[in-house]
């Protein structure tokens, strides 16, 4: 999938936090952005300024505007050029000089950027329980993956490998064959479900129990698995959202959002999913080509484990030909 088909879609550069009236330097698709905050809050351009091509990130913001750290030239939250210090005060500046300001938006306590006009909302989570406070969210686990986006989620989506890289704590090898499941189409993703005993005494519910394992995709680059404790009724979303900082590197953000066990520390949950994880990212990075195939012919598809991942290389296949606001494919 080329990374231009990408440019419409919203995403995570970084938690709020880290953008400050600092200005900073951050990746996004093969190319970097520089983000500040004012009091009307967040702006984003690309990290370059038109006069000379300096990175804007190694300048201030003075009076909101944003200060190249080459010759001066003050840039605006629009990205319009309102000051070129070697010209006389009264002298125009041209329409031209500016910035390329991109699209951005806090949510989920991060900053997320489109460089174009978004095709799409921010990836929502199923139901509005980020609002809610029945649900406790932390960030659980943050690094980045020397691989694609795309094979970062893939692997998220995929849960044949549980005996193998996750054996005792996701899956066991005698219980590796994976029952026909039913892959639902959404407009902007996919949504399967399954349920499993799980071998570990996942969040100290009480030894093995079922589990529902529900996946909901939201293209390019979201996946939210919640599971569901079957015997307790506990709720426990585990969402990733990725960011293509490269097409070979891409950060990846999990959330942790419980329903239950507020009094408890979130490293009671941390650890747990922090390594999987871990265990997880070691066989994604080996994994080559690093980006996914482009055509569905290359590696080898298996039809039952492997539905949700061929639907979801089809849906990657289809956003990288329509037009930006065309509609969704396959
Ligand atoms: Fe930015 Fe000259 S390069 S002001
Ligand atoms: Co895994």
């Amino acid at each position: 999938m080329t990374l231009t088909a990408l440019s419409g879609f919203w995403h995570p550069l970084a938690t709020s936090d880290e953008v400050t009236d600092q200005p900073r330097r951050f990746e996004l698709l093969d190319d970097y952005v520089v983000a500040f905050r004012d009091e009307n809050g967040v702006a984003a351009f690309r990290d370059l300024c038109i006069h000379r091509g300096a990175a804007l990130s190694l300048g201030w913001v003075r009076n909101g505007n944003l200060v190249c750290p080459y010759h001066g030239w003050q840039y605006d939250r629009t990205g319009a050029c309102v000051k070129i210090p070697s010209r006389p005060a009264d002298a125009p500046i041209p329409g031209n000089a500016r910035a390329f300001a991109y699209n951005v938006q806090e949510k989920y306590g991060l900053v997320w950027v489109a460089i174009d006009e978004p095709r799409d909302e921010i990836p929502p989570f199923p139901g509005d329980i980020f609002e809610d406070a029945a649900w406790k969210s932390f960030i659980s686990y943050r690094e980045v993956w020397k691989t694609s986006a795309a094979r970062a989620v893939e692997n998220f989506m995929d849960f044949s490998h549980f005996p193998y890289v996750h054996e005792g704590l996701l899956g066991t090898e005698d219980k590796a064959e994976i029952a026909p499941y039913t892959v639902e189409k959404r407009e902007n993703g996919l949504h399967y479900w399954l349920e499993q005993e799980e071998p570990s005494d996942l969040y100290g519910a009480g030894g093995v129990q079922k589990v529902r394992y529900e996946y909901t995709l939201v293209v390019p680059f979201t996946i939210h698995l919640k599971k569901i404790e079957l015997g307790t009724g506990r709720e426990t979303f585990i969402t990733q959202f990725t960011l293509p900082r490269t097409s070979k590197t891409t950060e990846v953000f999990v959330f942790i959002v419980r329903n239950h066990s507020h009094d408890q520390p979130d490293s009671k949950f941390s650890d747990f999913t922090n390594t999987i994880m871990e265990q997880d990212r070691v066989v994604v990075e080996s994994q080559r080509p690093e980006e996914l195939p482009d055509s569905l012919r290359e590696e080898l598809h298996i039809k039952v484990p492997d539905a949700a991942s061929l639907l979801y290389r089809q849906r990657l296949a289809s956003l990288a030909k329509v037009d930006v606001f065309g509609p969704y494919g396959a």
